[in-house]
């Protein structure tokens, strides 16, 4: 007998089933409910094999309980990019803008199959955002950690502890828990750029809090003055394996990063100098994006990262029991992920949630660059991440790296 095969009825006795919902229908006014369902789980056992079509399957009835299941996605530039111009151009043209009254002008990404939640996977929250000329959002801290990752050619500012980081394309700005930050834009083109938090997550731990009451601010002033000198995180510690012997805590967070500038261009730089030294089969030239005083992921529940495709590179099938949001920030390609096929181009975001298999292709003439977010971090930190790769004849292995 296996663990959920129903034993053999004794003749002549009630139907158990029946009479326990029975008395479920009034147990419910002391918030209790007596079990009439085995577990569920959408999950097959890991190391089962599972085709690379499969996406799981939702449990049914009470034992669901509200279960939901991050559903692979592809929002796709050209289908998103025209209202962030269309929210700009409201924006000019409104009395009270949406960043007084909704604090952003941004739209937020929603994974179909958590059912409107702002968030494209379990513990990762998706927006973008748009900045006119003039615009500030007002300096406040909290205790989601963020970043930013600039999807503009030049423009847009972060100031963050009181140091101003100035946004170009492919750049990452972090805004770690605990950290004053405020957001803005002195030029004169609007700017855009995503924002990646671990709001879901610290909403299920309800333990988001938020401040806007930053000190030091007078009358209204909204933004933090520039009290730390430009490129000041990126003199220190924006060279790897090269630290200052100095007090690293910027603002009131706990094992946060105190560098807060990733510059595009360094990124790139660096995977074209690894493309042809760092060779991954499932994932290209790959680099993770490090909090230079643990030596760890930039935030203690998301990873960031970037991998260079060379062009006409497929990846091999490889899945992890963490969940992965893409940026295309140059280059094109494809990824196929549980029996779909995104074809990806560049600003397009998608998402690779937990569990599915998954491989990359370069379509395209010139490198293909995809940023990674994950909260693999996490998954490492409570003993549950897994991954698994398939090689060329389809025969699955353990991946432990
Ligand atoms: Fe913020």
């Amino acid at each position: 007998m296996t663990l959920h095969d129903a034993p053999k009825a004794k003749t002549g006795g009630i139907d158990a089933r029946a009479a326990m919902e029975e008395l479920n229908a009034e147990a419910g006014q002391y918030n209790i409910w007596l079990r009439t369902q085995a577990n569920a789980p959408a999950q097959k056992a890991w190391f089962k094999p599972t085709s690379v079509e499969e996406s799981g399957r939702m449990a049914q009835g009470r034992v669901a309980g509200g279960q939901m299941k991050a559903l692979p996605h592809h929002w796709k530039w050209k289908e998103i990019s025209p209202y962030l111009l269309k929210i700009a151009d409201v924006a000019k043209k409104a009395d009270i803008p949406p960043t007084e009254f909704a604090d952003r002008q941004q739209f937020l990404l929603t994974n179909p199959g958590l059912g409107g939640r702002l968030q494209v996977a379990a513990a990762i929250r998706c927006a973008v955002s748009i900045y006119n000329p003039a615009d500030v959002a007002r300096a406040h801290l909290h205790s989601p950690n963020a970043t930013r990752t600039i999807l503009s050619e030049y423009g847009g500012y972060t100031n963050v502890e009181g140091e101003r980081c100035d946004a170009m394309r492919g750049d990452l700005m972090l805004t770690p828990n605990g950290t004053w930050h405020d957001h803005g834009n002195d030029g004169k083109e609007p700017v855009m750029w995503i924002d990646t938090l671990d709001w879901p997550l610290l909403e299920f731990l309800d333990c988001i809090w938020l401040d806007e009451e930053a000190p030091g601010l007078s009358g209204n002033q909204r933004a933090q003055n520039e009290t730390i000198p430009r490129g000041y995180s990126h003199r220190l510690y924006g060279k790897g394996g090269m630290m200052p012997r100095i007090a690293h805590q910027r603002g009131i967070g706990q094992v946060t990063s105190p560098f807060f500038h990733f510059k595009g261009v360094e990124i790139k730089d660096n995977l074209i100098a690894m493309r042809n030294d760092v060779r991954d089969a499932y994932e290209g030239t790959p680099i993770d994006f490090q909090n230079p005083v643990t030596g760890g992921p930039l935030f203690t529940t998301l990873g960031y990262g970037a991998q260079l495709l060379k062009p006409g590179e497929e990846t091999r099938f490889k899945r992890e029991t963490s969940s992965t949001v893409y940026v295309c920030m140059h280059g094109r390609g494809q990824t196929e992920v549980a029996g779909r096929t995104f074809d990806w181009e560049e600003n397009d975001i998608f998402v690779v949630p937990n569990f599915l298999w998954r491989r990359h292709i370069n379509t395209g003439k010139n490198d293909a660059i995809l940023y990674t977010m994950s909260d693999r971090p996490l998954l490492e930190k409570i003993g549950q991440y897994r991954t698994q790769g398939m090689d060329a004849d389809g025969k699955v292995e353990q991946i432990v790296s």
